[in-house]
């Protein structure tokens, strides 16, 4: 498989490169329970992080997922660099180019400014969430993390439930599933729920019945919304969260329960989702590592 420089999408990646990154992942992940969990790969290499986003998972995962290959790590830390004063990303790359980055990993608002980036940079680029567009890592973690449960994914079916509009996980993560195999739907209200060629339900109770092997919540992306799209939280969670009563159901039919994170509890789901045996949300952060040092390890960077 020719190595590609940069990460942007799910989309530009085939079944084969997919199922690659997964396999590559494994040993990664086992390296991980060793009493040494480092190895020299990326030896002599940086790895620039730059979030013009909040993050807690990503930053800290690719972090660790770059110093468990051995690479020198700087944190750009953009709330007190010059970007405060008005620079642009543009002018921020040419400068940070200056130092010689074989890495950077972006995360940014506006969806495609990981692209341009890539086009301005010799340094491998991976998105790290850019807007509503995609959040390639996060699909891929996903789909490790189902495919430790469900080693043959074909045939599964998984429901994405909540904002669909505004996220970038339900983009990622849908493509990514449905290259293995899985069938997607996606559940939501009305107002959050774009028509697509996805299975598409606004009642809880049919997705449901749909018989779904996993239910993957999603966060209502308050901060991407102009107007509430829905009356309350209250409503939100009556309608459409995991309350206690609707993971009975859960646990009686055995579906595993998924977030990308954060989560808003009382809102996409109760206290009581995370104590579930099916609950896989620390399994997906804990996953985020050895995924995100598949991606780095599997770049080819164009800097001489
Ligand atoms: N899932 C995810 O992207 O979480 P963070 O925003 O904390 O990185």
């Amino acid at each position: 498989m020719t190595p590609r420089k940069d990460f942007l999408d799910v989309i530009s990646l085939d079944r084969a490169e997919i199922v690659h990154l997964l396999d590559q992942a494994v040993p990664f992940k086992e390296l991980l329970t060793r009493s040494v969990k480092k190895v020299p790969a990326l030896k002599g290499k940086t790895v620039l992080m730059l979030f013009y986003e909040p993050s807690t998972r990503t930053l800290s995962s690719f972090e660790v997922a770059a110093k468990r290959l051995s690479a020198d790590v700087t944190m750009f830390d953009v709330p007190h660099s010059s970007v405060t004063k008005g620079e642009s990303v543009r002018d921020t790359i040419d400068t940070l180019q200056a130092m010689r980055a074989d890495y950077i990993v972006v995360r940014h608002r506006l969806s495609g400014q990981p692209a341009a980036i890539a086009r301005q940079t010799n340094a491998s680029v991976i998105n790290a969430g850019d807007g509503a567009h995609a959040h390639p890592t996060q699909a891929l973690l996903d789909a490790f993390t189902l495919r430790e449960v469900y080693p043959d994914l074909a045939g599964r079916k998984v429901v994405i439930v909540g904002d669909i509009l505004h996220s970038r996980v339900a983009r990622s993560t849908s493509l990514i599933l449905e290259r293995l195999g899985v069938e997607v739907a996606f559940c939501g209200p009305g107002s959050l729920v774009p028509k697509t060629g996805y299975r598409r339900f606004t009642n809880y109770d049919e997705a449901m019945a749909w018989g779904p092997d996993a239910v993957y919540l999603l966060r209502v992306q308050k901060e991407r919304q102009d107007a509430p799209f829905y009356p309350s939280d209250r409503e939100y969670h009556s309608v459409y969260g995991v309350t206690e009563e609707r993971l009975k159901r859960l646990a009686g039919e055995g579906i595993y329960v998924m977030h990308p994170g954060p989560i808003n509890r009382g809102v996409e789901l109760c206290d009581a989702v995370l104590d579930y045996e099916r609950c896989l949300i620390s399994q997906q952060v804990e996953n985020g590592i050895a995924a995100r040092m598949a991606v780095l390890f599997g770049l080819k960077p164009q800097v001489t």
